[in-house]
């Protein structure tokens, strides 16, 4: 949560740092703020509110930090906004993630004279960085070193020319241009500047004035880094002629599920072998990564009659008995930043288990701290709400699945006709279909999704799309325990969407619709075969196994047009943020 971006160049500093928290603002989107400096003066204008629709003064120089911010400590103010200053007004800072013992170390800072102005736990960072009383690189290496909490902070002073980026927990990249660098919580940011980036490593910080230098926080000794090039497209960060990057993204789905089977064979066998000799295996993951898991079950029962295990990652630490040495740990994360995550990963690691990532975000921290990694191709995920990633993580957990079972080259078959099956499916009459059911819905106050097997967890997905861009309250079940409590919520006109793949869930799937039907329920049939019990009906083609997949995405594009139908900010909505960076 909360995106930062530095320059340090030869250019205007405003307009770049402008450009990057515009593509940032997913991360946070509470209030924004910049600080620039020039001949020797910091120069801060900071707001709350979204930056998108600000009008914003430029601030003057070529060095200079912006954040846009997703609130945890401190209200949603404009004195809480980033960037914040010490006593002099000399040093500011910007900062992603928790301080942890930021009440003791206020209490400290207080008892001796300094002042502060906001209720956020950063500001005490740009204090304990003046208290250092020496100079700026070093005092911003001794302040880390007694903050506690997951971060990442840059931090700048005025005459100094030059930022400090420190990295703990929370991600922090370096961009390297000609004669000019940058740095922030994510590539994007800088994309349309350079394609050429730089890793700062947890307990590390960087200095960037002429030259990235990078060195350990603790010791403070230098540290040795490579340049990498990224494949990422600036184009790929836009919206282009979409109005949104949600449906930008649902309709990349034509390409992006056969992007993420494009795996090295003899890795996913290899990790495959690993499955079936482990002392158990673990999926875990949060939100939507962590529906994907729970699919994870179902295939690896169905297609390779194997057990795994599902355990959302914030629940992890309570399964930390069970592992061993030589068990697994799959971890999916879209981001590879989401905090849960990574500590459940830091425990596995710990007890000596071994872990394997399925991320997107490459470089990011999942993919540095995993014993192997697999990047799903999907491309930057701008939207809050998670779509091409979620298929892209089936898939390859499908194919992981498959080749358990030894059949490696009929899972990618299968999946090879499945995304040519999507590509139909997104057609603009298919469009205009579910948006006209989607309108439908438009004043319902909830919506009820039921699935059997493979699909109980996309009905638990589906809610959560419906839920986070609509606004709609949305629940799923498994279908068969609707009757054990949930059909008393059914009224009359109450909308459930049904999940019926062509399998053997089929005729009990109707079963339960026709029960919900007896109490007036509205019901929407996601399905190759239409049925009388529907009231309207969403084809999707077969795909077998990869139900999942056909079926998520239609409830995606429902989802949005609803969110759009009820005049949500799809792609921000409330109280949200795109990586989840703090516990
Ligand atoms: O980056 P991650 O995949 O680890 O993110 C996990 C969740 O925060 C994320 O899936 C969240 O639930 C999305 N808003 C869902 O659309």
């Amino acid at each position: 949560m909360c995106g930062i971006i530095g320059y340090v160049g030869h250019q205007d500093a405003f307009p770049i740092l402008e450009q990057g928290l515009r593509r940032l603002e997913y991360r946070g989107y509470d209030s924004f703020g910049f600080a620039t400096q020039h001949e020797g003066t910091l120069h801060i204008t900071k707001s709350a509110g979204k930056i998108s629709g600000a009008t914003l003064t430029p601030l003057p120089g070529s060095i200079g930090i912006a954040h846009t911010r997703w609130a945890t400590h401190g209200g949603v103010t404009d004195e809480n906004a980033h960037p914040h200053v010490d006593c002099s007004g000399s040093i500011a800072v910007v900062h992603n993630g928790i301080i942890e013992n930021f009440q003791a170390l206020r209490a400290e800072l207080e008892k001796k004279g300094h002042s502060f102005s906001s209720g956020t736990d950063t500001e005490i960072i740009a204090h304990l960085i003046e208290e250092q009383k020496t100079d700026f690189v070093e005092a911003v290496r001794k302040a880390a070193c007694r903050l506690a909490g997951r971060f990442a902070i840059v931090a700048e002073h005025a005459g100094d020319k030059l930022l400090v980026g420190v990295r703990r927990g929370s991600p922090l990249i370096v961009g390297t241009g000609k004669d000019e660098l940058f740095v922030a919580s994510d590539i994007p940011a800088f994309l349309t500047h350079t394609k050429t980036v730089m890793y700062i490593d947890d307990g590390e910080f960087v200095v960037l004035s002429t030259e990235p230098k990078f060195f350990s926080i603790e010791t403070g000794e230098p540290v040795t880094k490579r340049r990498i090039e990224v494949s990422w497209d600036a184009a790929d960060a836009e919206k282009g002629d979409y109005p949104h990057f949600m449906i930008k993204e649902i309709m990349e789905q034509k390409e992006t599920i056969q992007r993420a089977i494009h795996q090295d064979d003899n890795e996913i066998q290899r990790i495959a072998d690993a499955i079936k000799n482990a002392y158990g295996t673990f999926f875990i993951g949060c939100g939507t990564a962590a529906k994907v898991c729970q699919t994870a079950e179902y295939l690896f029962s169905r297609i390779a009659q194997r057990h795994v295990n599902f355990v959302p990652a914030s629940e992890f630490a309570s399964h930390e008995h069970f592992l061993k040495e030589n068990t697994l740990v799959i971890a999916v994360s879209q981001s590879g930043e989401t905090a849960d995550v990574l500590e459940a990963v830091e425990t596995a690691k710990k007890k000596g288990a071994k872990v394997i990532a399925i991320v997107n975000v490459t470089g990011s921290s999942l993919t540095r701290i995993a014993d192997t990694s697999f990047l799903i191709n999907a491309g930057p995920e701008q939207a809050v709400a998670s779509t091409k990633a979620t298929t892209a993580q089936l898939a390859l957990v499908m194919m992981l699945a498959y080749a358990t079972a030894g059949k490696l080259d009929e899972g990618r078959r299968l999946l090879v006709d499945t995304a040519g099956m999507v590509n139909d499916m997104l057609n603009p009459r298919y469009m205009k279909l579910v948006e006209g059911i989607a309108k439908q819905m438009t004043n319902k106050r909830n919506a009820y999704i039921i699935g059997r097997g493979l699909n109980f967890p996309m009905a638990l997905e589906a809610a959560i799309k419906i839920m986070e861009v609509s606004y709609v309250h949305a629940q799923g079940f498994a279908a068969g325990e609707l009757k054990h409590g949930p059909i008393a919520l059914i009224q009359q006109g109450e909308p459930v969407i049904a999940i019926i793949p062509q399998d053997e869930t089929h005729d009990a799937m109707i079963s339960n619709v026709m029960e919900v039907k007896a109490r007036g329920g509205f019901v929407i049939g996601v399905s190759p075969k239409n049925n009388p019990e529907f009231d309207a009906w969403i084809r999707v083609p077969d795909a077998r196994n990869a139900s999942p997949i056909v079926s998520i995405i239609p409830i995606q594009i429902l989802a949005y047009y609803l969110g759009v139908a009820r005049g949500c900010d799809v792609d921000k909505p409330r109280n949200l943020a795109k990586s989840v960076t703090v516990k």
